[in-house]
């Protein structure tokens, strides 16, 4: 594990961002991981950028996000579907037919994450997988308490989730109860993984993620266990981390 401490936000996302767009340049067809929520929105912003000046493309990536609502289909307002085709998709040449993300209204929830976990598969496995962290450690909807060995499955969200996620509902009622989410095996089983995280919400969570215990009462403690997987945090983030790196346990650059 390295681990990245940028000043801000902004200097977080621009990080992450060239960090991305630097294994896109070196393998253009790159099976990309992508995730949700408001961590990555400005390392979204930077990809747009980049495309925008003709420094990237994305023609040839194909994309897995990490979860969707059961329940809400893909044009609604609040689906991650929207939320990708908003923040990203549309303002890049990424293929339509090239991004995924699990059908959330799918009549048959179990097949549809075996064929989810197919199609990565299919296309060779998650090169890198973009992450972001609850404050009680989830990743994607991995919640405390997972089992580490899933693939994509059914999860039940939990009240802490249901409410943080409720800014982006008009009501806590409309935000649903369940989604399907990537497992953390699907998540371990990326050749690498960008963690993200900024702000001092989440410094507890980032402190106990990768220097408390790996347990599944944290589902992003495993992540210590991952052989490539870097983290980026800005200041805040990290302000409960050992100033050197508890002394080389992880690689630490500021
Ligand atoms: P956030 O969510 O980026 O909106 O903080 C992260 C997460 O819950 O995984």
């Amino acid at each position: 594990m390295k681990i990245l401490i940028e000043k801000d936000y902004e200097a977080m996302s621009a990080r992450a961002a060239r960090i991305v767009a630097e294994r896109i340049r070196r393998k253009p067809d790159l099976v990309l991981g992508l995730a949700t929520g408001s961590t990555p929105i400005g390392m979204y912003r930077h990809w747009i950028g980049m495309v925008q000046a003709g420094d990237l493309s994305f023609t040839d990536v194909t994309t897995f996000n990490l979860d969707e609502y059961v329940g809400l289909a893909g044009d609604h307002p609040q689906s991650f579907r929207t939320f990708m085709h908003e923040q990203l998709f549309r303002q890049i040449d990424v293929k339509p037919e090239r991004t995924h993300i699990p059908d959330g209204v799918a009549p048959d929830l179990a097949a549809e994450c075996a064929e989810y976990n197919r199609l990565i598969e299919e296309a060779g496995g998650i090169d890198v997988q973009i992450l972001g962290i609850g404050k009680n450690g989830h990743i994607g909807f991995n919640e405390p308490g997972e089992d580490f060995g899933k693939l994509t499955h059914v999860v039940r969200l939990s009240e802490n989730t249901r409410r943080a996620n409720s800014r982006f509902f008009p009501r806590l009622e409309d935000v649903p109860t369940h989604a399907i989410t990537m497992g953390l095996k699907s998540i371990m089983n990326a050749r690498q993984i960008v963690l993200l995280a900024a702000g001092t919400d989440k410094c507890d969570a980032v402190q106990r993620a990768l220097y408390g215990d790996v347990t599944e009462d944290l589902p992003a403690s495993v992540l210590q266990l991952h052989p490539n997987c870097v983290v980026v945090l800005d200041e805040a983030a990290a302000s409960k981390l050992p100033a050197d790196g508890n002394n080389g346990k992880w690689e630490m650059e500021k």
